[in-house]
């Protein structure tokens, strides 16, 4: 018997994250199509959730095609790569003119411009579509960064924006631009997730090291520190994880993990592409470069044995001053990586004509994603009273926050340069502070170098045009 199509919306691929999207849109009163390769999960998922909302269930991708309306609408929730691209060349023939493929996993957003043309040539939408709030997000309201084409926006648009994270009454989703705009933003979100936890991870390390304080005791400082300025998801699961306590050894839970840092490669990528960009994003860099350096467990226990004593001893003497700069140093550093995360997406918006709003991006991660926070508000703020704002560290909130932050941030990063502990995401960001800031930068320097060894000419600062030194020679100046 033909199959009746009367789901909105479909979803193909039922693990966690699937799973809770299927849910979210059936508890939205979305009438919604279920389909996974192994219809175990498709079963369970009816039968454990069911009553949540309506679900048609098939076993096979034809029936779960012909079960829904048209223009379909196929959200694929599995491994980013070769699975992904398994399961749309399996969907393509099933489809027809209009309809549309929605990639709502952790894709490189080289491969949905990739993916998203390829459809285009059978009459297909392919939007690529960031999710971010892990778990608990997807079922009960994320961030969702939808990209393609303006046309697919408007049928998915009422339906993401229903299941969204709502903050102040506005839906935590809105249409980033075509084809990968929404996993190139997803994917930006993520390094600068990295960047918020390399930084809260150094905040803990620099008041462990200088209190001599207890996880439970730092916890507690995060916590009063998520009522001010850097309230914020990161570090309100911050103070629940420093003081949870471990069952098996009544140890604190932080010192019985392993300390080598993991990652699925959103955090690489960004660096990636912002190479390829020419955007310094020093921050999200060294965020990603610490991780790796965190699992190089041999070359750290050599130089743990070579160089056993190389910091100085270190006794904060007034212990809230000391509080007080670590917040700081942490608000300002924490600036700096979305700044310089949002110089990033413009850059990414001109290459690939995206056409991308900063503000508006700001105000979909105010809900329901990993990086959410008070301060996004001041973003779109900044974004909205001048669109062409060359840096967020000049807009007045951030400018002040940071320009008030600039002792304690010295500080902070001297005194942990003298007792030895690794800040590199702190001095990072204060070495990018201090070299946008710097009148004269040693670049001209390297300049002279490049032209003395290779003749790759230079610009001088009182003439315009190209010049070559006649290094090996009479040392004249020649046009270059
Ligand atoms: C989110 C997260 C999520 C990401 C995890 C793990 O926005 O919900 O960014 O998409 O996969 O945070 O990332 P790593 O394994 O790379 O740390």
């Amino acid at each position: 018997m033909a199959q009746q199509a009367t789901a909105q919306i479909g979803v193909t691929g039922l693990a966690v994250m699937g799973r809770n999207l299927a849910r979210n849109l059936a508890r939205n009163g979305f009438t919604v199509a279920v389909h996974n390769r192994s219809p175990e999960r498709t079963r369970s998922l009816v039968a454990e959730h069911g009553g949540e909302g309506t679900f048609v269930a098939s076993e096979s991708l034809a029936d779960f095609v012909a079960t829904l309306e048209r223009p379909r609408a196929v959200i694929v929730m599995v491994k980013a790569g070769g699975p992904t691209d398994a399961v749309i060349d399996e969907l393509v023939p099933l489809l027809e003119e209009g309809d549309i493929v929605v990639d709502c996993g952790n894709a490189h957003f080289a491969d949905t411009r990739r993916r998203e043309e390829a459809l285009r040539g059978h009459g297909l939408h392919f939007v690529g579509t960031g999710v971010s709030g892990g778990e608990e997000g997807a079922l009960r309201g994320p961030s969702i960064m939808p990209g393609g084409s303006a046309e697919s926006y408007a049928k998915l648009g009422p339906i993401f924006e229903k299941i969204a994270a709502q903050v102040d009454g506005t839906p935590c989703c809105r249409h980033i631009g075509p084809d990968g705009a929404g996993h190139f933003v997803k994917m930006v979100h993520n390094g600068i997730e990295y960047a918020d936890m390399q930084l809260i991870a150094e905040a803990y390390d620099l008041l462990r090291a200088g209190l001599s304080a207890s996880p439970a005791e730092i916890a507690d400082i995060f916590r009063e520190w998520n009522t001010g300025e850097l309230e914020s998801f990161l570090i309100e699961i911050t103070a629940d994880v420093l003081a949870h306590t471990d069952a098996a050894t009544g140890r604190a839970f932080v010192d019985v993990v392993l300390d080598q840092a993991e990652q699925k490669g959103t955090g690489r990528w960004t660096v990636q592409s912002a190479l390829d960009l020419g955007i310094p994003i020093t921050g999200i860099a060294e965020a990603t470069f610490a991780r790796v350096l965190s699992g190089h467990a041999d070359q750290r226990a050599a130089a743990r044995r070579a160089f056993a004593d190389a910091g100085e001893k270190w006794q904060v003497e007034e212990r809230e001053t000391f509080i007080e700069d670590v917040r700081r140093a942490l608000l300002a550093s924490k600036i700096v990586a979305y700044a310089q995360g949002f110089d990033h997406i413009r850059a990414g918006s001109r290459e690939y004509d995206w056409d991308i709003d900063l503000g508006g991006t700001a105000t979909i991660w105010r809900g329901g994603c990993i990086i959410r926070a008070r301060f996004l508000d001041r973003i779109r703020e900044a974004y909205d009273a001048q669109p062409d704002l060359p840096t967020l560290l000049v807009a007045p909130y951030f400018a002040e926050a940071v320009g008030a932050g600039v002792p304690s941030w010295r500080r902070v990063v001297a005194d942990a340069a003298r007792a030895g502990v690794p800040t590199p995401a702190f001095s990072s960001s204060l070495a990018y502070f201090d070299a946008l800031r710097a009148e004269r930068l040693p670049a001209a320097l390297i300049q002279g170098l490049r032209d003395n060894f290779g003749a790759h000419t230079y610009h001088r600062v009182d003439r315009d045009g190209s010049f070559h030194t006649r290094w090996a020679g009479d040392r004249s100046e020649v046009a270059g």
